[in-house]
């Protein structure tokens, strides 16, 4: 199995900014900040599930939390479209990668690299199909794989303007099946070992998100 070496020893109060961050963030868009935060739940299990130390996939919980930070550059009405996105609305919402990894690297920190890498390759996926850059999976790093992984479930599983979200088994039928937007070439298939032995867990998660 890879093994994912980020171990740091990240202080309370670090973990209670990046938290107060996206109860900021949560005040201009709701939807990805909660999103952020569950992406980060999700990949700490999957983390854990894939053999992981605590330190490490801690670290990766709050390193996930700003995948989608980028979003903020997006304008309101692309990112709360009731509808699909146009071509040309996609050309914008595909920056935001980019423009996350561009803030995250004004921070020259470890955890700030492992945050600015996952921000810029989230969308990227191992056949080589994904965003921004259409790399394949040897140039992908094994915490952006997670994420991705854990990005799509929470995806998949929400309610928004213009689709309805699908239930857990739903969701579990789509990865292992696919569909016009899925399909399992994308994901690497340790991640994708640990993320079916991680499912149940996730499900959990993801129910309580939608309780609170
Ligand atoms: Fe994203
Ligand atoms: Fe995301």
């Amino acid at each position: 199995m890879p093994t994912l070496n980020i171990d740091m020893h990240l202080a309370p109060e670090f973990d209670k900014a990046i938290e107060c961050m996206g109860r900021i963030h949560r005040a201009i868009d709701k939807y990805t900040a909660d999103h952020n935060t569950i992406v980060g739940k999700l990949v700490e299990v999957l983390a854990l599930t894939m053999s992981v130390s605590s330190l490490g996939a801690h670290t990766l919980n709050y390193a996930a939390r700003l995948h989608d930070v980028g979003k903020i550059s997006i304008d309101a009405d692309v990112l709360h479209a009731p509808r699909a996105l146009t071509a040309s609305e996609w050309v914008q919402m595909k920056e935001h990668p980019a423009a996350g990894a561009k803030i995250l690297m004004e921070n020259n920190t470890p955890f700030f690299g492992l945050a600015a890498d996952i921000a810029a390759t989230h969308h990227e996926y191992c056949d080589g199909s994904g965003y921004p850059l259409g790399i394949a999976g040897g140039r992908i790093t094994l915490a952006a794989k997670m994420v991705t992984v854990c990005d799509i479930y929470e995806a998949l599983r929400t309610d928004r303007l213009y689709k309805k979200g699908y239930s857990h088994n739903e969701t579990m039928t789509i990865f292992s099946q696919g569909d016009d937007r899925v399909n399992v070439a994308m994901f690497d298939s340790t991640v994708l070992e640990g993320f079916y032995r991680a499912a149940p867990v996730f499900a959990k998660i993801y129910d309580r998100k939608t309780a609170a």
